[in-house]
């Protein structure tokens, strides 16, 4: 940013300030002191903007420094929101006619096959919302806080780029993180930052853990088997590849079946624990599919002018349980009299 302010108006400046009648020697010295400030801000530029270098432009840059001095602040923001509100200033863009418009930080939390994928493609559904994705998923992005750090910088900064980013009218930004992407690990100083920033954090869980575990299964298996004409699908737009997909039934490990779905409540609740002190909501799939209207909750929670959301996705497993497990009479038989009875018939 400080460099950013450091115009070219400024050198500018500078050499007319220089009297005329000065000696030769200070006007060779300025015009050198130019020079190499010139070309220091230029590799400066080419460093920063390696990746869209069509999008250079000064001029814009100084437009938004410039707004930092209009009045930004003054829309109806209550006393309490202040912490949540966000005016970026992108260096690979400017905000155009919205850099007045507040932005707000938010992180989808939840853990694989919870529904995560569909939720996201509704909340990006909204014009104003960007959803960048998995941005965890790679290993290198998350191995350790500092780097985690530097990415989150970049993506509340508007200067992440996806196939969801909206860019300059942008009224919330965000992505989806798993819990196992260094979500929980390195939590303290998540936690940290997202207070700091005044990330509001959103929940997504699944109610049904032994169908999560299903889908977990079912999707570790496609990997291999590649049922949709020989590619792997972990979410689908169509009832025929839901089809496809569900006609596989997983056959669960009854050793490990109590003690895995036991670690999974764990984790949710560790995770509940660790972000409690954030800004933050908890949701869950199953309740979503049955009321759409917690999606207005959703869009309350990130202060966003209310829409109809959508998405093109299709579920995969429906229907009972039975159905869905090969060997269901066992995990029935194992789960009976466990804390777990209810998912048996729990949709
Ligand atoms: C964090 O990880 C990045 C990339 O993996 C590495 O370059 C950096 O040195 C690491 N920093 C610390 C403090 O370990
Ligand atoms: C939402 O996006 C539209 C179109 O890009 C823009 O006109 C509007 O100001 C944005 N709303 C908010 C709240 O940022
Ligand atoms: C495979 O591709 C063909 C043609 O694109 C399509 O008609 C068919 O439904 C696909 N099969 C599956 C299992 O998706
Ligand atoms: C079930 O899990 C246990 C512990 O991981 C493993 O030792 C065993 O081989 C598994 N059984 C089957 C049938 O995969
Ligand atoms: C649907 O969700 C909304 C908002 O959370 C709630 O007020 C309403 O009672 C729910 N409706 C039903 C039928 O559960
Ligand atoms: C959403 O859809 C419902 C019914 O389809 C409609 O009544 C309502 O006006 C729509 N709301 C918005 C904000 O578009």
């Amino acid at each position: 940013m400080e460099i950013l302010r450091w115009k070219p108006q400024d050198v500018l400046i500078m050499t007319k300030a220089a009297p005329k009648r000065s000696p030769l020697i200070l006007r060779t010295v300025v015009i050198i002191f130019s020079m190499i400030c010139g070309i220091y801000i230029f590799s400066i530029c080419i460093k920063q903007t390696n990746r869209f270098r069509d999008n250079i432009n000064p001029l814009k840059i100084q437009v938004v420094d410039r707004r930092n001095h209009r009045p930004c602040r003054n829309t109806r923001i209550q006393e309490w929101d202040i912490p949540y509100v966000h005016f970026p200033e992108p260096q690979t863009f400017s905000r155009q006619e919205c850099a007045c418009n507040p932005v707000r930080f938010f992180v989808i939390a939840s853990m694989q096959r919870s529904g995560s994928g569909w939720f996201e493609t509704l909340l990006n559904s909204h014009m104003n919302l960007s959803s960048n994705g998995e941005i965890f998923g790679a290993q290198d992005r998350r191995s350790n806080a500092s780097v985690i750090i530097k990415t989150l910088d970049k993506v509340y900064n508007l200067d992440w780029f996806t196939s969801a980013s909206k860019n300059e009218c942008s009224a919330a930004v965000g992505f989806k993180w798993m819990l196992n992407q260094g979500l929980l690990k390195y939590n303290e100083d998540i936690v940290d930052y997202f207070n700091r920033r005044g990330v509001s954090v959103i929940f997504l869980f699944r109610r049904n853990l032994l169908r999560r575990m299903i889908s977990l299964l079912a999707n570790i298996y496609d990997k291999d088997a590649k049922l949709l004409n020989g590619t792997h699908k972990s979410h689908v737009h169509s009832p025929h590849e839901a089809q496809v997909l569900a006609r596989y039934k997983p056959t669960l490990n009854i050793t490990v079946l109590v003690s895995d779905l036991r670690a999974a409540e764990g984790t949710v609740a560790k995770a509940l624990e660790c972000f409690k002190s954030t800004r933050h909501i908890v949701l869950h799939y199953e309740d979503i599919v049955a009321n759409q209207t917690k999606l207005v909750d959703v869009q309350e929670f990130l202060k966003l002018p209310l829409r109809n959301l959508t998405s093109l996705q299709v579920r995969i497993h429906s229907g009972p349980l039975s159905k869905q497990i090969n060997n269901w009479d066992t995990v029935q038989k194992t789960l009976n009299g466990t804390p777990y009875e209810k998912y048996i018939t729990k949709d």
